[in-house]
């Protein structure tokens, strides 16, 4: 269990197999973004259809609403929202910062203001672990803290060895040994901050490890290199995540830097804004280009909305604010990553990944539509 097994390698791109207790997934993979436990608008069935191999769910909207103990009585996710493959449960680190209200750190955990009903709340690297073995997903992730953006090199340092305390105490905490644990290595824009991240990290040789505290607010030239320098010091026979990451460039050139994994809300959020995704750039439904256009977002794709409706009926859709226009637009962009990660692992395969990302490089950035 938990093996990743690398088939091909293109530079420092690889593919490989990762095998989880819900099933074998290929990698480079994009997982679609279950906050609630439903990826927003689309059925397990339509997940399955567009290519989805893992789905992941949050716990810290997960502990607050409706409870760890109602997701176990399904057996877990997979019971629960009825979605039969591999999980990923984040650990709520990161959402504490981002949602939760007059937050107050300490070694202990983080106590916080639930974004439900107000009421004071604490998370500890003990119950975060306790709440995703609740929730039963293949891959957990220690509890850590991801600093806003910019932080101090002070501020980055100090929070980044007491996530290294916080990940000594999720492994300690950790009771299932059907779940693989991931470390998340932190560091901000700090190169050596993120040498010191990783080597604290390595000996705890977990069985997948992630790039955290990026896509945060950075440039993506202040992005990129921290994903180089990092993945490049992360073992070779392991899952490298880069997470909640990200669009579709960041996926192709975070690839050839190592990186094995991703998620991100970008395809479902920008869906429900009206947007597709298409080798061309990003299609606005909204705009009046469309309206006139009898033929599929994305000639090319092979998704439900593509095979069946024309930009002009969806742009109709988007402007009358039917409830069917973001389901078929967040379908089409989950498939459009899922066939960008498929094409390159074609690439790997054929040991041609960097001319495969120029080539698509040069028609999405050109062809803005
Ligand atoms: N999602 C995006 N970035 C992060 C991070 O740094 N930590 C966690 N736990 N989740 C994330
Ligand atoms: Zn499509």
């Amino acid at each position: 269990m938990f093996d990743f097994e690398i088939q091909a390698r293109s530079g420092r791109a690889r593919t490989a197999t990762f095998s989880t207790p819900h099933g074998t997934v290929q990698t480079p993979m994009f997982m679609p973004v279950g906050t609630q436990g439903t990826v927003k608008g689309i059925t397990p069935a339509e997940l399955l259809d567009v290519g989805s191999q893992m789905i992941l769910g949050n716990t810290y909207h997960l502990m607050l609403r409706p409870g760890p103990d109602m997701v176990a009585a399904h057996g877990g996710l997979p019971g629960f929202t009825a979605y039969p493959g591999p999980f990923l449960t984040d650990s709520g680190g990161f959402q504490v910062m981002s949602l939760g209200h007059m937050r107050k750190i300490t070694e202990q955990g983080v106590t916080f203001k639930s974004h439900v009903d107000g009421s004071a709340v604490q998370l500890t690297p003990e119950r975060s672990i306790a709440v995703q073995e609740a929730l039963g997903a293949d891959i957990i992730m220690a509890f850590d803290e991801c600093p806003p953006f910019p932080a101090t090199r002070e501020y980055v340092k100090a929070s980044q060895e007491r996530t290294i305390r916080w990940l000594e105490r999720c492994l300690n905490a950790k009771t299932r040994d059907d779940q693989a644990l991931f470390a998340i290595v932190q560091g901000s824009v700090y190169e050596d901050l993120r040498e010191q991240s990783v080597q604290e990290t390595l000996p705890f040789n977990t069985p997948g490890f992630a790039i955290g505290g990026l896509a945060v607010g950075e440039s993506k030239e202040e992005m990129y290199p921290m994903v180089a320098f990092t993945a490049a010091r992360l073992p070779e026979g392991k899952p490298r995540y880069l997470m909640g990451v990200g669009h579709p460039e960041d996926l192709v050139a975070a690839i050839a830097l190592g990186v094995d994994m991703f998620d991100c809300v970008y395809p479902t959020r920008t869906g429900r804004f009206g947007y597709a995704l298409t080798d061309d750039g990003r299609l606005n439904l909204n705009s009046s280009g469309p309206r006139q256009q009898l033929i599929p977002i994305d000639p090319e794709c092979d998704c439900y909305a593509c095979r069946n409706y024309t930009r002009a009926y969806l742009a109709h859709l988007t402007r009358a604010e039917e409830m069917l226009s973001p389901r078929m637009l967040s379908l089409h962009n989950i498939r459009y990553l899922h066939r960008l990660v498929e094409r390159a692992r074609a690439a790997i395969a054929s040991d041609t990944y960097q001319s495969w990302a120029t080539t698509w490089a040069e028609r999405y950035f050109k062809g803005r539509i």
